[in-house]
């Protein structure tokens, strides 16, 4: 079995084992270098591989890039949001930014129509990117159906620099659509170098732990690959956010989950479910205080939505000091929540057509 499979289950936590394991860096070491972000600050984004070649790129006025993708495959929730905060990060250090729709990966390994894909990167990604600040003018925005046809050929002859037992290793599996995305994905990766886009240069992939495989690969076949230089792809890596009720959070249960169009309503209902740190009673509570670890409302501040410091700081003495109870807690998160979700939503009803339009005009679909 491989230690972590891209398509399965992702796994939380034991993330300095994961880091020993594969390599990974803590990313303090380059905190300095990086722009003050909370993700940062607050170890979200906690390891990283070549990172300072990135930052060295930057510092010497040269180019450098950062690659994501998006797999369509439901709703699109506060998980995902870590992603969009990590790119307009990039973007503002002066990045150029690369984004995939991975339609021929949930063709392949999800069962969803490129129709279906389509319809999803529109309304769920796109429209809360551009909303986020994303602006698709200014990106290199593709769908994986529609990459053309260089991407397309390298990502087959990629092959070449893969064996199967190193496929089945970091895989734990060879199944075909599997092989496929995973090649698909690669040239993902290393668009950014190509000479459609200004040729090789640093390029950063922020990703959670379970793309890792991927990196890996991406990074081995960089070396290989013969027809051009490739510098060897960095990545980041951050923490998955929990559900709502603790464990997973997952597309398939709206209530592990806030959704960035999720009505202010449901969404308040959902941080009312919450799983919380509070104690079973009061008193035990103004003795013990609240277990920030267990806490997911305290999880959702600290990722998203408490951007001082010196607030999150107050709420996390008070609330683990016992003088301040979950049901305040949650008060905080819904006021939060809702500033947040009606400003939000107002930016994506705005650009929602410019979207649209967008995508209709830069693709046909006649795969
Ligand atoms: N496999 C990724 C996912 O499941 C999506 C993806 C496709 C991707 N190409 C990429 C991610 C390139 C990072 C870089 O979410």
């Amino acid at each position: 079995m491989a230690e972590i499979d891209p398509w399965g289950d992702v796994e939380l936590g034991n993330y300095n084992e994961k880091m020993e394991k594969f390599g990974i860096d803590p990313v303090e070491e380059v905190a300095d270098r990086l722009p003050d972000h909370r993700f940062v600050r607050r170890g979200i984004v906690f390891g990283h591989r070549d990172l300072d070649r990135l930052l060295d790129a930057r510092d010497d006025g040269k180019q450098f890039a950062m690659m994501t993708g998006i797999m369509p495959s439901g709703v699109f929730h506060f998980g995902h949001k870590c992603v969009v905060d990590q790119i307009n990060m990039y973007q503002q250090m002066g990045a150029e930014v690369t984004i995939a729709a991975a339609d021929i990966e949930s063709f392949n390994t999800r069962d969803v129509s490129l129709e279906e894909a389509r319809e999803m990167v529109v309304e769920q990604y796109l429209k809360n990117y551009a909303a986020l600040g994303i602006d698709l003018e200014d990106i290199d925005f593709y769908f994986q159906s529609q990459a053309g046809n260089n991407h397309l050929a390298r990502s087959k002859m990629f092959a070449k620099h893969l064996t199967q037992n190193q496929v089945e290793a970091t895989y734990g599996s060879a199944e075909p659509g599997k092989i496929s995305s995973a090649l698909t994905q690669y040239a993902d990766i290393l668009r950014p170098q190509f000479p459609e886009n200004g040729g090789p240069k640093p390029t950063v992939v922020p990703v959670g732990l379970d793309q890792d495989p991927h990196i890996r690969l991406t990074r081995d076949i960089a070396s290989k690959y013969q027809r051009q230089d490739l510098v060897k792809p960095s990545s980041t890596y951050n923490k998955f956010m929990r559900g709502l009720q603790g464990g997973k959070m997952s597309s398939s249960d709206p209530k592990s989950y806030i959704a960035l169009t999720d009505s202010v309503e449901d969404a308040k209902k959902k941080i009312d479910q919450a799983k919380t740190g509070g104690r079973d009673t009061l008193e035990e509570h103004r003795e013990k205080g609240a277990e920030l670890s267990e806490d997911m409302v305290f999880e959702l501040l600290t990722f998203h939505l408490i951007k001082d410091d010196s607030e999150l700081e107050r709420i996390k003495e008070e609330y683990s000091s016992g003088e301040m109870l979950s049901g305040e807690l949650k008060q905080i998160a819904k006021e939060k929540l809702e500033q947040f979700l009606v400003e939000h939503q107002e930016k994506r009803e705005e650009l929602g057509p410019k979207v649209e339009q967008y995508v209709d005009e830069e693709f046909e679909f006649e795969v």
